[in-house]
């Protein structure tokens, strides 16, 4: 719950500022038009040299000062009045590197611009979901956990797009692709305001991919919602550095189930079943809930002994089955966190955190196991300063890993040497045995 009390939705309402950052002060993000227009960071790098200051006119000018990226413009005034075409160099990185990297996992390549507009403008307006699939949502109980929500949720958009199980087609292989990274967002923001028990927010097409997410779980009466831009930076790149990660618990289970030629849908929730699990993408949820159990810094030490000893299970968030080293991600993302404490105020539980790191890299237990920290160990800390519930950070894990999966999927399809996942299987139990029914006989007393 959020520190917050109440229903206080994430992002509009951080605990530990009174200054209430998802309302603070922030141009108004270009409408679809012209964002779409912007060419992606990457692709076009020149894109942002949009002179800021440098180009200076002589004369009276307008200083406008773009607190998104910090820049400043002087935009010439003649007879009183600026020339709107002047404002056009105004420009901020783009808005939806996250979609940008999902074309690029399908892909291998950076998408064109004109590649890049049709989808994000084809995303953007497969966002709604039938109100069927609402009045589905209506009937979880109100302490569903998300993830169960999201994981049925997204199985069940199967039953409205039964032409999606023709997955050798291009055409439905890409609408249902579209339809998986359009609609996640919104059944994951639909998750969270039922929990609430707060009205469905409606995707506002005007937002931009992670502001529209943001705009779906916290916009309250507000008639245009506007994300905090440092809460909506973290999320894009929490988002990207989550977007794939190879042979994965959930991407192998999307890959074995898709291997049977069943629908994307039914695959893809293949995934966030395995995804929910407390040793993959579950864990985000379960290093909150350890420090909640710890409770003060003081406690670290007999915590660690515990884990040790095995009597306290394990360290959430750290380890990995392929890292033998500490996770480049966490390394990343612990940055990541300074900045959005810098905003909403340091978490208190990151003393906690800290210490936990500091005392498990030192000690011969955990060092001899080549543990350290993985992406899980701070990013829940971030989610919660950004007002998230705890049981819903791997929900936001599954928004961010949904290209991937998709990716991973189409690329095994497409895979001539494919097979259907069939792993073989060592059989050491009984030898050959005469049936002797057991089912009349008495218990032995
Ligand atoms: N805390 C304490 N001991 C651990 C931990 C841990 N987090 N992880 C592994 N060990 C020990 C384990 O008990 C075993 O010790 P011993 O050799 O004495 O029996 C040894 O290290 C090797 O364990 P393992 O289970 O063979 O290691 P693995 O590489 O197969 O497991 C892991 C990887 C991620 C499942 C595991 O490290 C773990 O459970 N970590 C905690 C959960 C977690 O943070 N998961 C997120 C993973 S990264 C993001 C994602 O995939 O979602």
């Amino acid at each position: 719950m959020p520190k917050t009390g109440s229903t206080a939705p994430p992002a509009a309402a951080p605990k530990k500022n009174t200054a209430s950052p998802a309302r603070s002060a922030r141009p108004k993000p270009a409408p679809a038009s012209n964002r779409n227009s912007a060419k992606p960071a990457a692709a076009a790098p020149s894109r942002n040299s949009a002179k800021p200051s440098a180009a200076t006119p002589s004369g009276s000018a307008l200083e406008i000062k773009d607190t998104r990226t910090s820049k400043t413009y002087s935009i010439p005034v003649a007879e009183g009045a600026i020339r709107a075409n002047d404002l056009k160099k105004i420009k901020t990185d783009n808005p939806d590197a996250f979609l940008e990297v999902a074309w690029l996992l399908r892909h291998g390549e950076l998408p064109t611009q004109q590649e890049y507009d049709q989808f994000v403008h084809d995303i953007t307006f497969h966002t709604y979901v039938h109100e069927n699939m609402r009045k589905f949502l209506e009937g979880f109980r109100y302490d569903a956990h998300p993830m169960a929500i999201l994981n049925s949720s997204i199985a069940g958009l199967a039953s409205f797009y039964p032409s999606a199980r023709n997955i050798f087609d291009e055409t439905e292989r890409n609408i249902s692709i579209i339809r998986l990274l359009a609609k996640t967002p919104t059944i994951a923001a639909f998750s969270y305001r039922h929990v609430k028990g707060l009205p469905f927010v409606y995707p506002d097409n005007r937002l931009s991919y992670v502001e529209n997410f943001l705009s779906m779980v916290a916009r309250m009466s507000e008639s245009k919602y506007e994300a905090n831009p440092v809460f909506a930076r973290a999320l894009e790149i929490l988002f990207i550095l989550h977007a794939d990660h190879e042979q994965n618990c959930s991407t192998s289970a999307v890959r074995g189930v898709g291997s049977s030629h069943v629908d994307p849908f039914s695959a893809v929730s293949a995934g966030v079943a395995a995804l929910f699990g407390p040793l993959h993408g579950g864990a985000n949820e379960q290093v909150l809930r350890m420090i909640k159990e710890i409770g003060t810094v003081k406690n670290v030490p007999k915590f660690i002994e515990s884990v040790k000893s095995g009597e306290g299970g394990r360290l959430m968030g750290f380890g990995h089955r392929v890292y033998k080293s500490y996770d480049p991600r966490a390394k990343i993302v612990k940055k990541l966190a300074d900045e959005v404490f810098n905003v909403v105020g340091v978490d208190k539980d990151l003393e906690i955190a800290l210490e936990l790191e500091r005392i498990a890299l030192a000690d011969d237990y955990f060092v001899s196991r080549k543990l350290y920290p993985n992406v899980d160990f701070y990013t829940g800390l971030i989610y919660r300063s950004m007002a998230f519930p705890m049981d819903f950070f791997t929900v936001l894990f599954a928004i961010g890993r949904m290209p991937g999966w998709l990716a991973q999927w189409e690329e095994m399809l497409l895979d001539k040497e494919q097979k259907i996942s069939r792993p073989r299987q060592i059989y050491i139990g009984a030898g050959e045995r005469a049936y002797r029914s057991r089912l009349t006989e008495k218990a032995s007393l």
